[in-house]
């Protein structure tokens, strides 16, 4: 008979938290998984309604704005209140920084994680069916800290864990634990995200840009000239220009770049000093993803992205990431 192609041995999310925490920190209390399974409920839920968003009259805005200065739309908010909830049940976190509350929630309870988080990233697309996501980033609370804003204000290499999901096709969980960066895509039937890529690696050059140049009126001349030169044949690429890719939703773009390489900006210019990303909950996460991937991630000034210490918990900043090669020829025009 024809060898049946039947998979019985899935690794679903689950499986490899406790595999990693196993093999990485044997002693681990299991706290952090328990907090990944909360996490992936609400990527679940959240999946679930943009799915269904047409259907139950979730598109369109929610007549708000948030201490962004972002317009919020309905599925902002949706995805918000759902991942303040999952993080209120977990009992795993103490601190919960979000795009969309002006301030810091402070659960009640003994959580020991703080999660930084844009609940719902690209939210400007989501009427035109664009790919959006949920970006995440997860501190351990200070040992001595009952939880407060001391436990968020800290560098992006103290996280112990980010990532985000994209609610594309399906839905797909980019995340790290501290060590490599593994692709889950979730099986809507089983309920279960399964590793579908193990150990990812961004190519290390890719002759492909992702910035808005319609904000390039207001950038400093070293950045219009490294972009223009993009746009020249390039020997190391058979003497072909690089190709323009911008989506304008950070995951859609971050997960192409992660998986064919190239270089995302967002750069800082004349109109936002600080450029329009905010370092808690967009910076930070993807910085720390494409690192560990192999990749590299920098200010304006070209300082690494996780070395910041950001001063309030809505600061932005000017970020460039993605190949090391791509990072390191940028790096040439503004030293
Ligand atoms: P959010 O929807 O969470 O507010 O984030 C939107 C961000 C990010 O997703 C994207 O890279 C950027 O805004 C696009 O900004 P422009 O439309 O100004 O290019
Ligand atoms: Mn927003
Ligand atoms: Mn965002
Ligand atoms: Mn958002």
């Amino acid at each position: 008979s024809e060898k049946m192609n039947v998979e019985t041995d899935i690794i679903t999310l689950t499986r490899y938290i406790l595999s990693e925490q196993k093999s990485k920190a044997p002693q681990a209390s299991g706290e952090l998984s328990l907090l990944l399974n909360s996490l992936q409920f609400a990527f679940k839920f959240i999946a679930h309604n943009i799915r269904r968003a047409e259907l139950i009259n979730l598109i369109g805005i929610n007549g708000s704005a948030n201490s962004s200065g972002d317009v919020q739309k309905k599925l902002d908010v949706i995805g918000d209140e759902i991942f303040i909830n999952a993080m209120k049940s977990s009992n795993n976190v103490k601190v919960l920084v979000s795009e969309e509350q002006e301030d810091l929630i402070v659960f009640e309870g003994g959580g020991r994680y703080a999660v930084c988080t844009d609940p719902i990233d690209g939210s400007s697309n989501i009427d035109a069916g664009v790919s959006v996501g949920t970006i995440f980033g997860i501190y351990r609370l200070k040992d001595d800290s009952q939880g407060s804003i001391k436990d968020v204000l800290r560098k992006g290499t103290e996280m112990v864990a980010a990532g985000y999901t994209m609610y594309g096709a399906s839905a797909h969980l980019m995340l790290t634990v501290g060590g490599s960066v593994n692709g889950f895509t979730l099986d809507n039937q089983l309920g279960e995200f399964i590793l579908t890529q193990p150990d990812l690696r961004i190519p290390d050059k890719r002759n492909i840009y992702s910035v808005n140049e319609g904000n390039s009126y207001y950038w400093p001349d070293n950045i219009k000239q490294y972009i223009d030169d993009l746009k020249k044949p390039q020997e190391e690429f058979g003497g072909k220009p690089y190709s323009a890719r911008y989506i304008g939703s950070m995951v859609a773009d971050i997960h192409r770049t992660i998986l064919y390489g190239g270089i995302f900006s967002y750069p800082a210019d004349k109109k936002s000093k600080n450029g329009k990303l905010r370092i808690l909950y967009e910076c930070f996460p993807m910085a720390m993803l494409i690192e560990k991937a192999g990749g590299a991630a920098v200010n304006d000034k070209g300082e690494r992205i996780l070395e910041i210490t950001p001063k309030s918990i809505h600061d932005r900043s000017g970020i460039w990431l993605g190949s090391k090669g791509e990072v390191e020829k940028f790096l040439t025009y503004i030293k």
